[in-house]
This record gives structure tokens, C-alpha cells and sequence, in this order.
């Protein structure tokens, strides 16, 4: 077998699974799980009816980048949300959920006769991670702590490592920590990008929940249209369907930007032979081109944070993020992991130690103490655990 699958790290849900192995819930209170980022409001009926009445296309195999006009409407989308334009002809790949497209994005990415280095943020999705060491390339972390803003500070990455950088992982609105990169943030990423000759790959999944109306995130596309880089030189947007209308299992995405980039890789895909089904093609232009569903949908994020902000506070440090539905939260006690093992067991709560989201650089952590909390629930229950979690002592 390919001996970098060695190198991949069990995954973060493996490990807490292993965590909590011996431990018993208690007796009295419902469980309530807010580990996995998994959406849980109801998905919208118009897209399960559009599913519904185009089965009749699982007859026919899927063209590779499906048909023109699921692209015709992700542009559509791009456009009216971002002031992007994206030629649906050249800048833009369906994929089957932007996980998919993460990894196999890397594969086509890299060129392995090279020391490659792919720059990931920690904490991290660890997609980034398996991607590169599959891709053949180094992972090389960044710390995104509170010192640094939650931002990766490209100051402290050696000439040395920029120079074999080949591509950059922004994930923004940020998982674990919720961060969103402003406009000179993206200018300063594009002209290290110019600089050092890499490609930054932007994971925008989480681009849609965010809480105030008349400011959504800027998205990596919008900040190169603004900045006058209407070629997306260097850029690629991965983007899903998941998080923004409640359908993670019904396998939607896209990438979008550079075309120089967007061919190459629409050439891998044809072997890679992940096309997306008609079926599915068809309920996601109706997802795209909805937003009432969306804005309900944010609706329901802010009245859980609106909730759990001020409880949990009371025991953990908790604060607004700038979007997404997580909680980056530090922990009354620097073990994060025994943190998430007696919630477990005191207040029948699953949360991620944030330690499974991070790598150490030089020794350190910089995940150690936190833990990740998916406000992804019911309303009834994330009230509910943040009650048990502003009780919760230690
Ligand atoms: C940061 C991040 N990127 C990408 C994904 C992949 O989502 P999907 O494949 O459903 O689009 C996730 C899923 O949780 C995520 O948290």
C-alpha cells in the first residue's frame, strides 16, 4: 500500500471516541452532543422536492463537471454575493462536498519532484493535513492563537519554508476559532502568494453563517475582484452546500477561481471519477439560488449563540465569533481533553477537546486548553446544555 498513508493522524471524532471509551454518562440527564459540525435543522423542502422529481437522472451517468447550468447557477450566486465574476465555462468545478474537493484539489496541486511544503493553519480541518502528506508534500503549521488575532502570522514563517511553499490552506469564517479574514488581510495573503510563487486555497464552507445581515464575510474571490485581480491568480474557493442549507449528506460543492489552476484540475477529476449525480445537480440550483432558506437558517445559529454565549461564559472563556456556528472556548483547566471527559460524564455533553484540532510547533499545542463546541442542536438543547454548562465545576 502507499506508505504515506502511514503518515496520516487518526481523526479527531477516532480519538474522542477512544476518550471517552470507559466513561459512563449519568443517569439523569438526556445526552446532548455538540462535537461534530454536522448541521441540524431540517433541510429545505423545495430541495428534497427537486430531488424527488428529477430521480428519474440517476438513469444517466453525470457529466464530470456536471451540466452547464448548476455552474451557471453557482456563478449566479458568487456574483450576487460577493460582486465576483466567475465564467461558469472555466472558473468553477462541481465537487461532491468541499471535503472531496480539499483532498483531491492537493492531489492535483502538488508537484511531488519538488520539496513541496502546503501551509495549514493550527488548529485545523485535517483534511489539510492527509491531503499534503498523501499529495507527497509537508505540512507546515501555523499558530492561530489569541495572541495572534486568530490569524496566521506569515511574518514568522522562515524564507526558507515560503519558498518551498506550494500551496496555503485559509480557512475563513475560521474552524475551530470562528475568525474571518477582512479585506487587507486577504491583500496581505495574495501578495505573499505573489512573492513566494504558491496557490492559497481557501475553505469558505462555513461563508453563510454568520450573524449580522449587512455584513457577511468577505470572501477570497470578493477581496481579489475588489483588489483588481479579476483572474483569481493564485486562487482557489472551495464552497458547499453542507453547512449553508442543512444537506451534508447530500454531497455538494464547488471550487471556484484561477482557470489556469480550475483545468488542470477538472482534468485529474475525470479519473478521479467523483461526478456529482443528476438528481443532485438539480436540487443544488435550487439551493443556490434561495436565500430565504439561509437567512432562516442564521436566524436559528443567533438565537443559540445569543443563548450560549452569556451561560457558558460564566464557566468557560467563550465569546462571539466573527461567524460559523462554533464555540472556540478555553477551558478552566489547561487539559482540555479531561475537560471534555468529565462534561461527559458530570453533564452528559459531548464537545471536542480542542487539542485533537492542533499540531505542537516547538513543543507547543496552541489548541491545548480549548475546547470546540458546534452550537448545531435543537434551540431546546443547546438552552439546555448551556445551562449545565454554566453549572459545570470542575
Ligand atoms: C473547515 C471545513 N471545511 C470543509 C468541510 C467539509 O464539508 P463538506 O464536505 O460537507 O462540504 C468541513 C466539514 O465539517 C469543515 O469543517
Amino acid at each position: 500500500m502507499n506508505p504515506d498513508l502511514s503518515l496520516t493522524r487518526p481523526y479527531p471524532f477516532t480519538r474522542l471516541r477512544a476518550l471517552l471509551a470507559n466513561s459512563k454518562l449519568p443517569d439523569c440527564l438526556e445526552h446532548i452532543s455538540l462535537s461534530i459540525g454536522e448541521p441540524k435543522h431540517p433541510m429545505p423542502s423545495f430541495v428534497m422536492k427537486a430531488l424527488d422529481e428529477n430521480s428519474k437522472l440517476f438513469e444517466k451517468y453525470p457529466a464530470t463537471n456536471s451540466a452547464p447550468e448548476l455552474r451557471e447557477a453557482i456563478s449566479a450566486w458568487l456574483f450576487k454575493r460577493y460582486g465576483a465574476k466567475v465564467d461558469p465555462l472555466t472558473e468553477i468545478v462541481t465537487c461532491n462536498g468541499s471535503r472531496e474537493a480539499l483532498f483531491s484539489f492537493t492531489q492535483a496541486l502538488v508537484d511531488r519532484t519538488r520539496d513541496a511544503v502546503v501551509l495549514i493553519p493550527s488548529p485545523f480541518y485535517q483534511i489539510y493535513e492527509g491531503a499534503a502528506y498523501l499529495a507527497g508534500a509537508t505540512p507546515v503549521y501555523c499558530p492561530t492563537t489569541v495572541e495572534n488575532n486568530f490569524i496566521i502570522d506569515t511574518n514568522a514563517i522562515p524564507e526558507e519554508t515560503l519558498k518551498r511553499t506550494q500551496l496555503l490552506f485559509v480557512c475563513s469564517p475560521s474552524n475551530p476559532t470562528g475568525k474571518v479574514l477582512n479585506l487587507e488581510d486577504w491583500a496581505n495573503l495574495f501578495e505573499l502568494a505573489d512573492r513566494y510563487n504558491f496557490v492559497i486555497g481557501s475553505d469558505e464552507c462555513y461563508s453563510e453563517i454568520y450573524f449580522d445581515e449587512d455584513n457577511p464575510p468577505v470572501g477570497a474571490l470578493q477581496a481579489a475582484s475588489q483588489l483588481g485581480r479579476n483572474d483569481f491568480d493564485k486562487i482557489v474557493v472551495f464552497s458547499s452546500l453542507s453547512k449553508r442549507s442543512n444537506v451534508p449528506g447530500m454531497r455538494s460543492g464547488f471550487v471556484a477561481g484561477d482557470a489556469k489552476l480550475i483545468k488542470p484540475y477538472l482534468l485529474y477529476r475525470t479519473y478521479h471519477g467523483c461526478s456529482m449525480p443528476g438528481p443532485i445537480q438539480k436540487a443544488s440550483i435550487a439551493a443556490w439560488s434561495d436565500e430565504e432558506h439561509v437567512r432562516e437558517n442564521r436566524r436559528l445559529y443567533k438565537e443559540k449563540f445569543q443563548t450560549a454565549v452569556p451561560l457558558m461564559g460564566k464557566t468557560l472563556g467563550v465569546w462571539m465569533p466573527d461567524a460559523s456556528f462554533y464555540l472556540w472556548a478555553r477551558t478552566p483547566i489547561e487539559d482540555d481533553q479531561e475537560y471534555a471527559k468529565k462534561l461527559y460524564e458530570q453533564k452528559a455533553i459531548t464537545v471536542l477537546p480542542g487539542s485533537f484540532l492542533g499540531r505542537e510547533i516547538n513543543g507547543v499545542n496552541p489548541a491545548r486548553g480549548y475546547v470546540r463546541i458546534a452550537l448545531v442542536a435543537t434551540v431546546e438543547e443547546v438552552k439546555e446544555a448551556s445551562k449545565r454548562i454554566s453549572e459545570f465545576q470542575l
